[in-house]
């Protein structure tokens, strides 16, 4: 059963900093990732559509013989995971915006959340957003237009530059000290974000926290993989393979899957 390997899946190629985090965490574990890019940006879809679309993803890494499934998607954490773990009997890992760290740590009672629609409208997440923001500032932003541009491989483009100016711009008012990424593509914003934002505002991801639930919940169940041989890394996608493959290191080959 250790053996068998981590599945990991995304609307599209930003769930790939989520498995960059496992991966370096757990450099052993044999992992398949999925990216629904054919169908993102999720962000804009409505909540039975984006149930249909985590399960059809889900049950293709079950089909494949994964042990356990990494939701590396804000937007389908927040709609889909409960659905999820009702209907199928193997763990799942969620992805859910970092408000409590940055509700805990914020000096100027004011923090930043950068998330889709669907994450931002979603019950889980004004459930976690009331129970540890309910006395700071959070002003939410819809980050209209990034995952775009990113599934079209412009992270680094002066048109991401000028939208991300737009969407920091209330939250560079409201003084907010904490940036909270709620979106798994955002990550790879980081270099934008630290020459856009002033240098007082810290940001936050979920990466690491989740590479470190995955590895408690496999020692948890038993099923770390122990050998510790070369890993088979694979990367599927329904969209573009050099997009995603430009956000991996060369060593990882991205097939085209019709899925
Ligand atoms: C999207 O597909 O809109 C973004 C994915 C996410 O919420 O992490």
């Amino acid at each position: 059963m250790s053996k068998q390997p981590i599945g990991i899946f995304d609307s599209g190629v930003g769930g790939t900093s989520i498995w960059k985090e496992i991966h370096a965490l757990l450099p052993y574990e044999n992992t398949i990732y999925l990216a629904d890019s054919a169908n993102a940006p999720y962000g804009l879809k409505g909540k039975d559509r984006i149930i249909e679309l985590s399960i059809k993803n889900t049950e293709y890494l079950i089909n494949e013989g994964c042990k356990l499934i990494v939701v590396a998607c804000n937007t389908a954490t927040t709609n889909a995971i409960s659905i999820l773990r009702t209907n199928y009997n193997i763990p799942f890992i969620g992805i859910e915006p970092a408000i409590k760290p940055a509700a805990l740590q914020t000096k100027t009672n004011s923090v930043g959340i950068l998330a889709t629609k669907g994450t931002l409208s979603s019950e889980l997440f004004s459930k976690t957003s009331g129970l540890f923001a309910s006395n700071i500032k959070v002003i939410e932003q819809v980050g209209e237009g990034i995952v775009e541009l990113i599934e079209a491989g412009k992270v680094y483009s002066e048109a991401m530059r000028q939208l991300l100016i737009s969407h920091l711009k209330p939250m560079i008012e409201a003084n907010i000290d904490y940036l909270v990424l709620g979106c798994t593509h955002y990550p790879y914003l980081m270099p934008l974000l630290l020459e856009l934002l002033p240098k007082q505002v810290k940001i936050i991801d979920s990466g690491e926290a989740v590479a470190r639930q995955t590895k408690a919940i496999l020692e948890k169940h038993k099923l770390l993989n122990i050998e510790t041989g070369k890993p088979k890394n694979t990367f599927f996608t329904n969209g573009n393979p050099d997009v995603m493959a430009s956000l991996l290191d060369d060593k990882f080959e991205v097939s085209y899957l019709n899925f």
